[in-house]
């Protein structure tokens, strides 16, 4: 058989004689069982799906590289900061949060920003948001949050009643959801936004010294954003919008880019801050930590296959390197669980070996077997520890950094309550369009809100937040802010 054409075979390698017509009895059938290509092809077909990621579902790739621009490497070993023009290959995923795979980008919605770095070190994930907050701060409310940010179980529709049941009664989402309300909750591309990792991280040096650290990507495109009209329009015409518009400014060759910057507390003011620094629904004050510059993140190149590179990627909040460690924010905490768990379910146990997700170093351990396990799976070395044959052996140099704990054992809420002071402060930063926009926005949300108990204990909040805002929330959805906010 020419080996110049290539031909079509089936799963096993065997050449097909014709795959346009199924093996019948005669000329009209019925089909024999006998067509084994037939066979395959149905089966496969079947199982093309992978369960789609349970929040993040719809997103969109592309790969690209990180170059350092500034030497912090006396805040942090790790070695894809050490030292200035160092360049890391990366992917990316950007992705909106409550839709299904096949829906509309140009929603009113955070956008995930999930960069994983091919370190020499193992891969580094940085799963984060473009927003600096989140709506909980505790890892335990999160299913229940997603629940009402998804379909009412009854009626199979978007929920607005629980949506604004759930956030009136968890007003530690005031800040994230006045962010999402304003003009930055719809982007006008995935290009014309910032990232944030929203954590606290710790960040250790060579001599075991540590700092918290929060990151700031800054899109170097600038902020865009959509009008609410054209986005709605955009929504119903073009579903693809944002995936069209990064695939082809990859593809034309303006690829798209960010700084990446960090704020760094040291460890001694974790505990005489004025508020929690570990609350990932707060913002650290620039005053109080300026942005330091780390690097820049360039996006220039597309996958060349969606379901391998962006369907199966899995990014982890538990992937970390030498030098850099988690926080102990609740929520981070929470998530070091969710996400391996979630890959385990929905890609494998064997998910890590996938091309994509494949650290570019050399990945030794003694975990072995599994379905799909598609390599070696460890040929004929050892696959217990300890032993004496030369497995691989720990580091304890890359041990985390050892710290103290304190305190009872209890189910503990977070000291601060104040779940006012900057979205208040953020309200206040606004010009008078910004404002009359978000005001718009909440009352274009809340209005076909069922219940006035909601809508006057959400109204509530924001008064506290900001006086203003709430009265003309309240003016809008045709209600008067309760004494009891006053
Ligand atoms: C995706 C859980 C909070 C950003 C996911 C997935 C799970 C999950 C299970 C799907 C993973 C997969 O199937 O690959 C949680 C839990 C949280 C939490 C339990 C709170 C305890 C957050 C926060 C952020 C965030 C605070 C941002 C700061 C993302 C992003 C993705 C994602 C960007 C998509 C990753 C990708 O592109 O594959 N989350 N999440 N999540 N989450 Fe979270």
């Amino acid at each position: 058989m020419s080996n110049e054409k290539k031909y079509l075979t089936t799963a096993s390698g065997a050449p097909v004689g014709d795959n346009q017509n199924s093996i019948t009895a005669g000329h009209r059938g019925p089909t024999l069982i006998q067509d084994v290509h037939l066979l395959e092809k149905l089966a496969h077909f079947n199982r093309e799906r992978i369960p789609e990621r349970v929040v993040h579902a719809k997103g969109a790739g592309a790969h690209g590289y990180f170059k350092v621009t500034n030497d912090l490497s006396k805040y942090t070993k790790a070695d894809f900061l050490s030292e200035v023009g160092k360049t890391t290959p990366m992917f990316i995923r950007f992705s909106t949060v409550a839709g299904e795979l096949g829906s509309a980008d140009t929603v009113r919605d955070p956008r995930g920003f999930a960069v994983k770095f091919y370190t020499e070190e193992g891969n580094y994930d940085l799963v984060g948001n473009n927003t600096p907050v989140f709506f909980i701060r505790d890892a335990i409310k999160f299913p229940d949050f997603i629940h009402t940010q998804k379909r009412n179980p009854k009626t199979h529709r978007k929920d607005v009643n629980a949506i604004w049941d759930f956030w009136s009664l968890s007003p530690e989402s005031l800040h994230q959801i006045t962010i999402l309300h304003s003009d930055r909750g719809i982007p006008a591309t995935l290009r014309h936004m910032n990232g944030y990792g929203s954590h606290t991280f710790k960040w250790v040096n060579a001599n075991g010294e540590s700092v918290f650290v929060k990151y700031h990507f800054k899109t170097v495109q600038g902020i865009k954003n959509l009008d609410v009209d054209l986005a709605a329009k955009l929504a119903g015409e073009n579903a693809d919008y944002h995936l069209e518009d990064l695939y082809n400014s990859i593809e034309n060759g303006d690829y798209p880019e960010w700084k990446l910057s960090v704020q760094i507390m040291p460890e001694e003011d974790a505990n005489t801050y004025r508020f929690d620094p570990f609350d990932v629904t707060k913002v650290w004050s620039q005053k109080d930590y300026p942005l330091i510059e780390v690097g820049r993140m360039v996006l220039d190149r597309n996958p060349e296959n969606y379901f391998a590179e962006v369907e199966q990627a899995a990014f982890s909040p538990g992937h970390f390197v030498p030098g850099i460690e988690a926080s102990p924010d609740k929520m981070l905490q929470g998530r070091l669980f969710a996400y391996s768990d979630a890959h385990r379910y929905r890609v494998g146990a064997n998910h890590e070996a996938l091309p994509i997700n494949r650290a570019k170093t050399e990945v030794n351990n003694y975990q072995r077997d599994g379905a799909m396990r598609f390599d070696g799976n460890g040929g004929s070395s050892v696959n217990y520890e300890p032993n004496s044959f030369d497995g691989p052996k720990e580091t304890p140099e890359n041990n985390i950094k050892p710290f103290e704990v304190t305190g009872f054992a209890d189910s503990v809420a977070y000291d601060s309550e104040d779940h006012y002071t900057q979205p208040g402060d953020l309200f206040r930063l606004m010009n008078a369009d910004e404002r009359t926009r978000l005001i718009q926005n909440f009352v274009d949300h809340m209005q076909d809100v069922e219940k006035d108990e909601i809508k006057l204990r959400q109204i509530s909040h924001f008064y506290k937040a900001d006086p203003e805002l709430g009265t003309r929330i309240a003016e809008g959805l045709g209600l008067s802010v309760p004494e009891t906010a006053k």
